[in-house]
């Protein structure tokens, strides 16, 4: 027999997006059920970005959720751009009226949201299988799905699409609805995590001309590491010793710093793209998130476009629910897509200023060679990345 229950919003997926909409429409006694595909262990040990926007760090404040945040995250108030082997500091904090990034992992923020929601009683589905979007263009829509063999129908008044890039979500969505806008980088980025304290207390950008790297940091014990490969590379290609060598050659400086080896807990590889799907909503379907739009990881802002989605969602649906007005859900696309298109376009202008692509030649080289220049010579340039690092205010 199937279980049947009633919420106000399903939201399918427990990623950032979805876990921070649940506890902002909590905070406001607005009813809902997460639905996840994978276990809880599975989503709370995803390595993923770790770079929070000042707007993101204030967003999980003010939810009642940075308490863990505040202890253990790293506060930068500056990054390096490295290229022709010498580094220049951004000073974010100088350049921004005193606004800051903190390093802290993705994992951590939805184990910190996870925890928040299970103590209050509210409710998580994980290992959802099946999982089916029926009527969204109707009135009452409803999420079918099985759990331990058993089918399970969730109705609800709204259903929140926050189930990444590969979730059921967006393709339920009749495909004459949506347009999607679409770049894949000829690179991809091959990530270690290594038990090593960082070689510097911030994150370094370098531009080299065998290719992109990049050092960053998850706590004082644990560095992350990233070296530019190729989109069709396999780990195999990369035994630690070659990783090493890449990020030794293209981070070091003319000064004779020295990057701190350790032993490698964690390989992977990601790939670059760019994409947009618009509108964000078909009926009571609201996409938010890596369902809706991703970018490259240059710039770390994939879970803080996630975070400034669901806040205007949030926003919109306790409208509705407190006066029954529709306009900020009518607009709740064309506000997100705002925001979307600003970090698309500085996510794709750090990828293209910083990464060697194949059929590159000189004059490219001495292209980003001018821009890396005036971007760090230049305060009213500096200032310009300053501030899209940090991340613009919220709408
Ligand atoms: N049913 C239920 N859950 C699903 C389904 C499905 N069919 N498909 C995917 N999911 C789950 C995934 O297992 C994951 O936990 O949806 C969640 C989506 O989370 P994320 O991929 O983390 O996406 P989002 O919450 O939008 O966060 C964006 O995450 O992918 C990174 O780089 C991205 O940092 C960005 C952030
Ligand atoms: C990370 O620490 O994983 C990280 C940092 C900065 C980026 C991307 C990823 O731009």
């Amino acid at each position: 027999m199937t279980r049947e229950q009633r919420t106000q919003v399903a939201i399918i997926g427990a990623g950032p997006a979805g876990l921070i909409l649940a506890r902002l429409l909590a905070l406001e006694g607005i009813h809902s059920i997460v639905i996840e595909r994978r276990d809880r262990a599975y989503v709370e040990h995803r390595l993923r970005a770790g770079v929070l926007e000042q707007t993101t760090v204030d967003l999980l404040r003010a939810a009642g959720v940075g308490g863990r945040m505040d202890r253990e995250g790293l506060v930068h108030e500056g990054l390096y751009l490295q290229f022709d082997g010498v580094r220049h500091r951004i000073d974010l904090r100088e350049l921004t009226g005193g606004r800051a990034i903190t390093v802290y992992g993705q994992h951590e923020v939805v184990k910190d949201l996870i925890a928040a929601r299970l103590a209050a009683g509210d409710e998580i589905v994980f290992e959802a299988s099946d999982v089916r979007l029926c009527d969204v263009d109707a009135d009452l829509p409803a999420i079918r799905f099985k759990v331990d063999g058993k089918e399970r129908t969730v109705h609800c008044d709204f259903v929140a699409g926050c189930d990444g890039f590969h979730g059921v979500c967006r393709p339920a969505i009749p495909p004459g609805a949506l347009h999607t806008y679409e770049r894949t980088y000829p690179f991809a980025w091959l990530g270690i995590l290594a038990q090593t304290p960082p070689s510097l207390d911030e994150l370094i950008y370098a531009h080299h001309e065998r290719g992109f790297a990049l050092h960053s940091m998850r706590s004082p014990q644990l560095t992350r590491l990233y070296v530019q490969c190729d989109p069709d590379d396999s780990l195999d290609a990369w035994p630690d010793a070659r990783v090493w060598e890449e990020l030794h050659l293209r981070l070091s400086t003319r000064d004779g710093w020295q990057l701190r080896e350790g032993p490698v807990v964690e390989k992977s590889i990601t790939q670059m793209r760019s994409f947009v799907v618009e509108p964000m909503q078909y009926g009571r379907l609201f996409l938010a998130g890596d369902a809706a739009h991703v970018v490259p990881p240059t710039g770390a802002k994939g879970l803080n476009l996630a975070a400034a989605d669901v806040k205007v969602l949030a926003e919109a649906l306790v409208d509705w629910y407190r006066s029954g007005r529709t306009a900020l859900l009518d607009a709740y696309s064309a506000t997100c897509l705002r925001r979307v298109w600003r970090v698309e376009h500085f996510s794709w202008w750090m990828t293209t200023m910083l990464h060697r692509a194949p059929g590159d030649d000189a004059f490219d080289h001495r292209l980003q060679l001018a821009q890396l220049r005036y971007v760090t010579g230049s305060r009213a340039a500096s200032t310009s990345l300053a501030e899209n690092y940090v991340g613009l205010e919220h709408v």
